[in-house]
């Protein structure tokens, strides 16, 4: 479930709510502004504010009760006033919607600042923060007693109705579901989420907003002359499936295609991973989790474009069957793969889905996976890494990417790397050794996108976090919904 935002016009001093979350800029004294709402609270918030305990700084929190109709004030930073942007109050928003969470309120009511933020602007990122930051997997966990509610419902709090406002709140709220259905598959374990999983969820998306899906199993890969993904997948009982939906909301233009790595357990195969965090490799498919939950948006938002989202799955397991370093796979495209190091597996799936965008004769073709940890060690957690053969296309993704909060750096894909993956007896090696160990991979792709408008997005670092955030809980980000969103929000 996801918590759903709507638009109030009230004065937040009159209020009936169980948690009233006020963002305030940063000020050596409580501000004009919440003079009734502090009156409200009998004199709470000024006696906080005057403690010193709180001075709205950026993610700066203190929690207030109240004896009248309004039970609790969160307070929340949003830091220099000159400063805040739509980053800034979606920071806020995700802070205040964790904090509702773990409180434990079904509802709460959120004040919209007075801001120099464009009134669609904050609306989308407060309703896009609000459910992100309430976002918690409980599941598989014995429910306590007695039973914590989820934050099902947030209002915002505005002055009066603004037509821009609730257009970006609507978008906000479309974006919000589809990060929402990233995190939930990202999270589920591999014994639960496998190929076949994601292509039922993938089914569900595709019956919700009326998008085309064709799913091929491991006889239709056969057919379609696939084996890059059969290779991966052949040591596992789950077997890979390629997901293919399409939305087409934009008549005949050609289409925008997202590719997605979704291998659902990495274990590394024959060259196995070392146990010490391999439980992680859960996370191996936060890629396709991307595609999906962006496809998912893209319905919620109507989108008047062309989008096709390609899933490439398989679990990379180590068997009697799996396959080995030294075997040569022919790829959908023609071309062979030396197989050097079988835990260099999602370059080998991307490769067989880059081959098969060809067809749709694509506008762009923007893949995304956890790729390399490589791209741990050079760009840590904080940004992705986007390299590929169109200037423009990474232009517009880093665009997107700032105004989604969510950073690209680039790296560069110079001719000199492809020397890198050259093999004694096959076209390429799927791998080029420690050494620019992201950028190697990017050229294998590159390998296989040809000619094609392409990028690609390395999120290894970004898919999933070890620390507990203000803004969000430990574990998946759904990192790239807010970023493709918005890109393609941005074409038009
Ligand atoms: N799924 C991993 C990459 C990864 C690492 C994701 C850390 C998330 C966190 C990928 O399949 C992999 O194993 N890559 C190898 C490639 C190497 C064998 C060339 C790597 O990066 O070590
Ligand atoms: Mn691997
Ligand atoms: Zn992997």
């Amino acid at each position: 479930m996801t918590c759903t935002v709507s638009i109030r016009a009230a004065d937040p001093s009159t209020l009936t709510t169980p948690l009233l979350l006020v963002p305030v800029t940063a000020a050596g004294r409580l501000p004009d502004s919440l003079a009734a709402l502090d009156a409200a609270m009998s004199g709470a918030l000024a006696a906080v504010w005057n403690s010193g305990d709180f001075g709205g700084k950026v993610d700066e929190s203190a929690l207030v009760h109240g004896a009248g109709s309004i039970a609790r004030v969160l307070l929340l930073g949003l830091g220099d006033a000159a400063k805040v942007d739509a980053g800034g109050l979606r920071r806020a928003a995700m802070a205040g919607g964790k904090r509702a969470r773990t409180i434990g309120v079904a509802t709460a009511a959120f004040v919209v600042p007075t801001s120099p933020v464009e009134a669609g602007r904050a609306g989308q990122a407060l309703a896009e923060g609000l459910p992100y930051g309430a976002w918690y997997y409980g599941a598989l966990k014995r429910p306590v007693d007695p039973p914590k509610p989820e934050l099902a419902s947030v209002e915002l709090i505005v002055a009066a109705a603004d037509p821009a406002f609730e257009a970006g709140v609507a978008r906000g709220s479309a974006i919000a579901a589809g990060q929402a259905l990233t995190r939930d598959l990202q999270v589920l374990p591999a014994d639960t989420c496998t190929p076949a999983f994601l292509a039922e969820r993938a089914g569900e998306i595709a019956s919700r907003h009326g998008m085309a899906l064709t799913v091929l199993d491991r006889a239709a890969l056969e057919q379609e002359g696939m084996h890059a993904i059969l290779a991966v997948g052949q040591g596992s009982a789950n077997e890979p499936r390629f997901i293919v939906l399409e939305h087409r909301g934009g008549g005949s233009e050609a289409p925008v295609v997202l590719v997605g790595k979704g291998v659902t357990f990495d274990a590394g195969g024959i060259s196995i991973k070392p146990a010490a965090g391999m439980e992680e490799m859960k996370y191996d498919m936060s890629g396709a989790a991307a595609v999906l939950g962006t496809m998912e948006a893209v319905g919620r938002l109507g989108l008047a474009r062309n989008v096709i989202g390609l899933v490439p799955s398989a679990e990379n397991m180590v068997s009697g069957t799996a396959y080995r370093p030294g075997d040569v796979v022919r790829s959908h495209h023609g071309k062979t793969i030396e197989v050097l190091n079988t835990d260099a597996e999602g370059r080998l799936l991307l490769a067989d889905a880059l081959s098969w965008a060809r067809r749709y004769e694509p506008a762009a073709v923007v893949d995304c996976a956890t790729l390399t940890g490589a791209v741990v060690i050079g760009l840590g957690h904080s940004a992705s890494a986007v390299m590929g053969t169109e200037p423009g296309l990474i232009e517009a993704l880093i665009a997107a990417g700032e105004t989604a909060g969510e950073r690209l750096w680039q790296l560069p894909l110079w001719d000199d790397y492809r020397e890198l993956i050259k093999s004694d007896i096959a076209d390429v090696k799927n791998t080029g050794g420690r050494p620019a160990g992201s950028i190697t991979a990017g050229w294998f792709l590159r390998e296989f996108a040809e000619t094609l408008p392409w990028a690609h997005i390395d999120i290894a670092g970004t898919a999933y976090t070890d620390r507990e955030r203000a803004t969000h809980v430990k574990g998946p980000t759904g990192v790239l919904v807010r970023l493709f969103s918005e890109f393609l929000l941005a074409r038009g």
